[in-house]
């Protein structure tokens, strides 16, 4: 598995309240480019196969709301969960899990995941590509850490979730300050 120095650049297809669209559903398209999300920042991107399905809802995505203040206080700047789904699916599953801090970034063609190289077949499960489990450091679009979880790979019939917590992470900055 190739591991990469720098984020890959995208466009991604987000979607944003705008009270000037009118009418019941006020939201238009923004495209979101990686340098927006990552230039000059300091980013801990937490990726995952699919909003709201159990795990990603129980635990990984919870957790990492949950110690956001905590994140902030080590300097990080922003808290990214981007799964290879489209703008609509992760707009309402941050809606139901009451997400407040965390930018839900949506992944729906792939193409950042794929450039990350981990991009992986689910059709074991009918979801066809989906993200592996990982999480990341960012710096300034560096990548100064990965926690990629293991067994890596196609219809993988387990969902392997060890090291891409927000806990392990938050572990990992602090030993940079110590
Ligand atoms: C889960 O989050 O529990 C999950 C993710 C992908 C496939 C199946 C389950």
């Amino acid at each position: 598995m190739a591991v990469l120095e720098r984020v890959p650049e995208v466009t991604f297809k987000t979607r944003v309240r705008d009270e000037s669209v009118g009418g019941p559903n006020p939201f238009r398209w923004q495209d979101v480019t990686s340098q927006e999300v990552f230039g000059g920042k300091k980013i801990v991107l937490f990726a995952l196969p699919g909003a709201f399905t159990p795990t990603c809802s129980s635990t990984h995505l919870p957790r990492y709301e949950e110690l956001f203040d905590e994140f902030r206080t080590l300097g990080i700047d922003g808290v990214v969960c981007l799964s290879v789904n489209d703008a609509f699916v992760m707009f309402q599953w941050g809606k139901t899990q009451g997400v407040n801090h965390i930018f839900l970034l949506p992944d729906g063609s792939g193409e950042f995941t794929r450039k990350m190289g981990m991009l992986v077949r689910k059709d074991n499960l009918g979801f066809g590509m989906r993200s592996w489990r990982y999480s990341m450091y960012v710096n300034d679009g560096k990548i100064e850490k990965m926690f990629i979880e293991p067994d890596f790979g196609d219809d993988c019939p387990i969902d392997p979730f060890e090291v891409s917590d927000a806990d392990t992470m938050l572990n990992y900055l602090k030993s940079l300050k110590s």
